[in-house]
């Protein structure tokens, strides 16, 4: 790490030292080094199928049993792999923040559950999760449990009107649920420090979340590797995995604890 990288680690953690609310907003950038696929890097899903087949409305309607497999292919995958230290980090900064009386909200476009895995509690899912399933027909929940039954190659029915049971993922052309970005944009808001990792930021309206802190007056922070729409509106900016990045910033958190209570 260069002397440059460790101030910007040191800047951060002295803001969330004096903070009350913090806001993260991730997307798949930060389940990448667990070995879960992104969507818009050079390999990343989206290069590879159409959105349009696979994520949207219509897709599912024309050919129901590709969509279903689709997704099967994506839950077998999320059964082989584990939170990395990205994930464990940021339970960690909310389990922090907790024990000052403070309060982080973790907003994310992902659908994988590691947040949730790795501790983290009360997480918001803008796109819902690959999970739950729902009738979408009548669109009553529908309990399947892929380690169950990983073999099921066709949606199954709903066991109320016999509709096909699709994923409880927001597809494109879908509303996020109303109640969870109303809650982000609270959270976004009220915050002190605003933290984007891992997401390209151009899916809306996850992506103008760090926008509506900003203009809160919040310290926006962002990291990934590479630049994105929001890089010109961070204060801070880590160019950087955040597996790498996040426990560091824990680190300089314990040992600013540590020299406070040395003094
Ligand atoms: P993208 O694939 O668009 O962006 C992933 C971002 O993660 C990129 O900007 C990468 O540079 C960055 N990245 C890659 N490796 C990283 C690492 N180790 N640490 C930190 N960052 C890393 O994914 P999202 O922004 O999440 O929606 O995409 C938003 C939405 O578009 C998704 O939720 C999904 C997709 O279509 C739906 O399916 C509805």
């Amino acid at each position: 790490m260069n002397t440059e990288q460790i101030e910007r680690i040191e800047h951060i953690a002295k803001r969330l030292a004096t903070a009350t609310r913090v806001t993260v907003l991730t997307g798949a950038g930060i389940s990448a080094e667990s070995g879960v696929a992104t969507f818009r890097d050079p390999n990343g899903i989206w290069t590879k199928f159409k959105p349009e087949e696979l994520a949207s409305m219509d897709g599912f309607l024309k050919n129901p049993n590709l969509v279903w497999q689709w997704y099967q292919g994506r839950r077998d995958v999320l059964e082989k792999v584990v939170p990395n230290p990205g994930h464990t980090a940021l339970a960690e900064l909310q389990r922090w923040l907790e024990t000052r009386g403070g309060r982080l909200t973790l907003a994310t476009q992902n659908v994988d559950r590691l947040h949730h895995r790795a501790g983290s509690t009360d997480v918001l899912e803008l796109h819902g999760n690959i999970v739950e399933n729902y009738c979408s027909r009548c669109r009553k929940p529908h309990e399947y449990v892929f380690s169950d039954n990983p073999d099921q190659r066709e949606p199954p029915r709903c066991t109320y009107c016999g509709g096909q049971i699709r994923p409880a993922v927001v597809w494109f052309g879908e509303l996020l649920p109303v109640d969870v970005l109303a809650a982000a944009e609270a959270a976004s808001e009220q915050c002190d420090v605003f933290f984007s990792i891992g997401t390209s930021a151009e899916v809306y309206p996850a992506a103008g979340l760090p926008i509506v802190a900003k203009r809160n007056g919040a310290f926006l922070v962002e990291i990934n590797p590479n630049a994105t729409a929001l890089t010109r509106y961070a204060d801070v900016v880590l160019h950087a995995a955040s597996g790498a990045v996040l426990p560091q910033i824990i680190e300089a958190l314990s040992s600013d604890k540590e020299q406070t209570t040395n003094d």
